[in-house]
């Protein structure tokens, strides 16, 4: 008789059956059915179960000794009991057990209160302990980063930790030390934990072993609330959970949203609220006096600037106005500012972010979502920089996708962290051609354009986008099949060009104020000067402008030259959505309160508006949907439709072929500087202490460049460039292409320099 093979089993689990696919252990089996298990060791975002604490222990008939369901695979047919005597016996042994040398220290740890050790014993452990000799100590705490603690006293061994540092971040920093009872966590051979996902350890930690040192003792459990929302501070839009205590942000937890973030932060996202308490943050409204700044009150200054916006206006015409936006604005405060534009101010110009962040919409027919690179045969990542620094946790997901067998080709001047993953394969393209060399691989045969036409490829451009760049990647997605990831540099520069207002390039609008057409400007959270391309240019520009207004945070290079400044909330203090680099649209919410002073962005411009004579909608709700009923990229959604687990809209359909863009070959100097913009920077880095230390500060050089100067890693080099000099510390990179040096810039620049040895009589003068 023939025999049907299926992929699934069918088995009972506490007298249930239950079908599941083959492969599944039998906790992934109860977990699928809503039963549970417990368990300290298994994580199903670390990957397979490892056995290591022994919670899980269940009877299984026809096994005669107690067997761990997170390593025990379904079988069909498996009767499993979790909660027969013996079972119950067992858990309550190996928590008895795990308990031996754990300080119970509960009423001082962090970790009290939401601890799943503490859980587990109520429900599974013994009550009493018959523990009398003196349990074993270990130095506490120790300060692993600025950020992390670790407590080894209550660590349970449970391999966590080093499981994500090895498998999902691939940092191995953390690792164990030692064998036995002796075993203890700590970090490659003692050094700080600097990588960059660090934070997600704390809550990996079912203990209060690893905890997070920005929270230590500020808050219990039934103090806070946690307040769901999204990060703002990269365009992946990370789903967060802002814990808040007294209307303080005091921490950021992950929240998983399986197609975005799989439940893991960035440490910019998780630790950089820490500006939102700064001191220098702009808590007055301030307009430029006989006597420099003074402060006004939030009614002068609306006042003033509907005055000073209608005048110039009335003086040099429709179109005499521009908004700056720096990208972090929500869709609601764009599109107010949009409107008033439109119906107030005779047009004008809005530019979104400092690299003109409405190019990336050029790509949404091809757009590819995060969790494509799931799926993915192959993902080719081009690009001058490392992709942590635009999209961090994206990373991540190639990382699970290359243990999954995904193919992975870099294209660029090479040592990226991705160049290094088991089976990489890397293009090598000299900085600021990469689009340049995926043209010309698409167009051609061998690895790369089989990668590119792939099955499910997906190609990521982890660079600043210029016109020339976006009718590329159009061109070759539209000619290989590949879906493209986006990556803008700030959060919500595709929700703000979709809102209608980043249709200028900022290059256009400079011009525009060069030769006076623009007479104000509006720098919404921006930083020209200080930030974006031809500085020093804006700064002329904003020192003959008729009115500037800077709407901000912090006071930056560009407040010296504006005549008026209205504190702005930051994201954590508002509500509205924003778009994240997949087109999702997700909800921001206002979790915290904003310092005194500082008024809502949204309700501020509405308040603008009305004196403009534009009535906007009273509140970000009312505003989106003015917004979706306005914009055919918000047209069918609504507020209380978002949720908290936001869906990702239709895809545009692909229409007919892109023009095949026109690209200049480029003349590669000898020595190419790459500055790029790192993920550790900007205001709500700067103004926060704790993260300064995972600030890269190396200098990169490639190796051939370094012996041929003599230099080593460490080693003072002088770069210059455009003008300047930046000194710093060699880091010789053998993948990197010879003739290129890389640094972390403020703004991002590609383009010809030197690069020096500093003598050391040098340094010592
Ligand atoms: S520090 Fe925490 S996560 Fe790491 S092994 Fe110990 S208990 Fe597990
Ligand atoms: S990856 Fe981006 S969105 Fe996610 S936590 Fe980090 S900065 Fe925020
Ligand atoms: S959860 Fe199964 S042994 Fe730890």
């Amino acid at each position: 008789m023939a025999t049907v093979e299926t992929n699934t089993v069918t088995l009972t689990i506490n007298g249930r059956e239950i079908t599941v696919p083959k492969g599944f252990s039998v906790v992934e089996a109860a977990a699928e059915a809503g039963l549970e298990i417990p368990v300290f060791c298994y994580e199903p975002r670390l990957g397979a179960g490892i056995g290591a604490c022994r919670m899980c222990l269940c009877e299984i008939e026809g096994i005669p000794k107690l067997q761990t369901a997170c390593t025990t695979p379904a079988a069909d047919g498996m009767v499993v009991d979790s909660h027969s005597a013996r079972a119950r016996e067992g858990q309550d042994a190996v928590l008895e057990f795990l308990l031996l040398n754990h300080p119970l220290d509960c009423p001082v740890c962090d970790k009290g209160g939401e601890c799943p050790l503490q859980d587990l014993t109520f429900r599974y452990g013994p009550g009493v302990t018959r523990m009398t000799l003196p349990k074993r100590t270990h130095d506490k705490p120790i300060p692993v980063s600025p950020l992390i603690t670790l407590d080894r006293e209550r660590c349970i061994l449970c391999w966590r930790c080093t499981r994500f540092s090895e498998e999902v971040s691939g940092d191995m920093q953390l690792v164990a030390e030692h064998r036995g009872a002796n075993s203890i966590i700590t970090t490659f051979e003692g050094r700080p934990y600097t990588n960059e996902f660090s934070g997600n350890v704390t809550e990996l930690c079912p203990v209060g072993a690893l905890t997070s040192s920005p929270y230590r003792f500020l808050a219990r459990p039934w103090e806070i609330q946690n307040i769901p929302t999204v990060c703002g501070a990269c365009a992946i839009g990370c789903n967060t959970s802002a814990t808040i205590r007294e209307d303080r942000v005091t921490r950021v937890l992950s929240r998983n949203h399986p197609e975005v973030d799989e439940g893991w932060l960035c440490d910019k996202g998780r630790y950089a609220f820490g500006h939102l308490r700064s001191p220098e943050r702009v808590t007055r409204n301030l307009i430029r006096g006989g006597r420099g700044l003074e402060a006004v009150s939030t009614t002068d200054v609306l006042d003033h600037v509907a005055d000073r916006l209608r005048a110039t206006v009335e003086r040099f015409g429709p179109g005499s106005v521009a908004v700056l936006a720096s990208g972090e604005q929500t869709n609601e405060e764009a599109h107010a500012w949009a409107r008033l534009l439109d119906e107030a101010l005779g047009g004008g110009v809005g530019v979104c972010g400092p690299e003109g962040g409405s190019w990336w919409s050029d790509l949404e027919p091809y757009a590819a979502s995060i969790s494509d690179l799931a799926g993915a045969g192959t993902i080719v990542v081009a690009g001058d920089a490392d992709l942590g620094h635009r999209a961090p946790v994206l990373e991540l997901w190639i990382r699970k996708a290359v243990g999954n067998g995904a193919g992975v080709f870099t294209v660029g001047p090479g040592a990226t962290r991705l160049d290094t993953l088991r089976g990489a394969t890397h293009v090598s393209a000299a900085p600021g051609t990469a689009h340049t060399a995926l043209l010309e691989a698409a167009g051609g045969d061998g690895a790369p354009a089989d990668a590119l036409r792939g099955e499910n490829a997906v190609l990521i451009w982890s660079g600043p986008m210029r016109s020339e760049v976006a009718s590329v990647l159009a061109h070759v997605a539209h000619t290989s099949g590949c879906r493209v990831l986006r990556t803008p540099r700030a959060a919500n520069e595709i929700g703000i060009a979709a809102a209608g207002l980043g249709t200028a390039s900022p290059e256009a609008a400079l011009e525009l104020a060069e030769s006076g057409t623009i007479k104000a400007l509006v720098l919404l959270g921006a930083d020209p000067v200080g930030d974006w391309h031809a500085g020093e240019r804006w700064r002329n520009a904003l020192a003959r402008c008729f009115f500037a207004l800077q709407v901000t945070g912090f006071q930056n290079d560009s407040s010296g030259w504006v005549t008026t400044i209205v504190p702005e909330s930051q994201i954590l203090e508002k509500d509205g959505t924003l778009v994240n680099l997949e087109g999702r649209v997700q909800r921001l919410r206002a979790a915290a309160k904003a310092p005194a002073g500082v008024s809502d962005g949204y309700a501020w411009a509405a308040e603008l508006g009305s004196r403009l004579g534009v009535e906007l909608p009273h509140d970000p709700p009312a505003a989106f949907a003015d917004l979706a009923e306005r914009r055919p990229a918000f047209a069918g959604l609504s507020w209380s439709g978002i949720g908290e687990r936001a869906p990702l809209g239709e895809r545009a359909p692909v229409g007919d072929a892109p023009a095949a863009p026109q690209v200049a070959p480029a003349a590669v100097p000898q020595t190419v500087v790459v500055g790029y913009r790192e993920l550790m920077s900007g205001a709500a880095v700067d103004h926060t202490e704790a993260l300064h230390f995972q600030r890269r500060r190396g200098i990169e050089i490639a190796y051939a460049d370094a012996e041929a100067l003599g230099v080593a890693t460490g080693d003072r080099i002088q770069v210059t460039h455009d003008g300047h000099a930046v000194t710093g510390p060699a880091l010789v990179q053998r993948g990197l292409r010879p003739g290129v040096v890389r640094l972390a810039a403020r703004v991002p620049h590609v383009g010809p320099g030197a690069v020096a040895a500093v003598p050391a009589e040098a340094e010592d003068a």
